[in-house]
């Protein structure tokens, strides 16, 4: 199979500006991003990084007015920039949809669960008000709730049900490509796998491709088949999860791993990477990370390229891709 038969989704050198009173804020700065058809693949980085706005670039949901946008999003062959708001609502919620991380905020408090994954359907599905309510109480089932659920309101669900109406929804016209930003940080941690369990059952059953978004690299290790980590606006390194979880490449990647808090850590402090990330206003030219690392030298002012290395990585699902002058061995 080419690239094109195995991708699901591929951003090309994504850039995007927000226009705003105070300057412009370049908050994606050459974004390469790579889903293969049929994996979950991972999206970590510190708050801020521009991991929601990637997404919201990919379903199109970024202010036109204010936002500046550049690159490429390659979708079954089209460059999804290109297309019209008509376009993009033919695939927004049909062929690509999206988790957010508050069900609460996304479900309207004033329609019953039914009536909300029933018109989700009824846009882009041409079924009978049998249809659409017998197969919305299938989705229900599917996502673990009795089909009694449809006639109530959101307010009445706990966080954990709500959210798993809100994949009901995402998945209720059977997507290729499904986004999850953060969608169980408002969770406690038993909801949380069983939502994360549900997510991954379903991505099976529906050969789905996922886009997980989260903060938490045991949600990476236990779920995703490859993970992109980003900062400051671009992907500074793409590995097979397992892979980079054991042995990140990229010196900020090695840092967010450090940080993860081990149990047999035995009361010693955490790591923290000292100082901040740049500020988005006016972006160093260079490795955006170089002021904060310790292998930064006079080379980390040019801007190193996300570059393939390794080729012993593909059993374990993927490629390596990373961005340093500085490679670990
Ligand atoms: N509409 C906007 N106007 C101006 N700046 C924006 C806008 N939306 C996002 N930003 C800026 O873009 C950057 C990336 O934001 P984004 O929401 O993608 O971060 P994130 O990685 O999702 O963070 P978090 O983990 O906290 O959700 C931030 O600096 C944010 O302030
Ligand atoms: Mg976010």
């Amino acid at each position: 199979m080419n690239k094109i038969e195995t991708e699901a989704l591929s951003i090309e050198n994504l850039s995007c500006d927000f226009l705003t009173v105070e300057g412009i804020v370049y908050a994606l700065s050459g974004v390469n991003l790579h889903l293969n058809r049929g994996e979950i693949h991972g999206l970590v980085g510190e708050s801020g990084c521009g991991k929601s706005v990637t997404s919201r670039a990919i379903l199109g949901l970024l202010d036109k007015k204010r936002t500046r946008l550049g690159g490429a999003i390659r979708f079954d062959g089209k460059d999804l920039l290109s297309l019209s708001e008509k376009e993009m609502r033919s695939i927004r919620g049909r062929r690509i949809s999206m988790i957010f991380q508050d069900p609460l905020n996304s479900l309207s408090p004033l329609e019953t669960v039914g009536n909300q994954i029933e018109e989700a359907m009824s846009n882009h599905l041409s079924l009978s008000p049998e249809e659409l309510h017998d197969r919305t109480a299938v989705l229900l089932e599917k996502v673990g709730l009795h089909p009694d659920t449809s006639a109530r309101y959101p307010f009445e669900l706990s966080g954990g049900m709500q959210q798993r109406v809100m994949i009901a929804q995402a998945v209720c016209c059977n997507p290729e490509l499904l986004i999850a930003d953060e969608p169980t940080t408002a969770l406690d941690v038993t909801i949380q796998a069983q939502v994360l369990n549900l997510l991954k059952s379903l991505q099976k059953e529906l050969s789905l491709t996922v886009l997980l978004i989260t903060h938490n690299f045991a949600v990476v290790a236990e779920n995703c088949d490859r993970v992109s980590v980003m900062y400051a606006g671009r992907i500074v390194e793409t590995a097979p999860a397992r892979s980079l979880i054991e042995n990140a490449a990229h010196p900020y990647s090695r840092a967010l791993i450090d940080c993860i808090p081990r149990s047999h850590a035995g009361g010693n402090a955490l790591p923290v990477i000292p100082g901040f990330p740049p500020r988005l206003y006016d972006p160093p030219a260079g490795c955006p990370f170089a002021p904060r690392c310790g292998k930064a030298d006079d080379a980390c002012a040019v801007m190193p390229p996300l570059t393939a290395i390794g080729s012993g990585d593909t059993n374990a699902g993927g490629d390596r891709y990373v961005s340093c002058h500085h490679l670990e061995a």
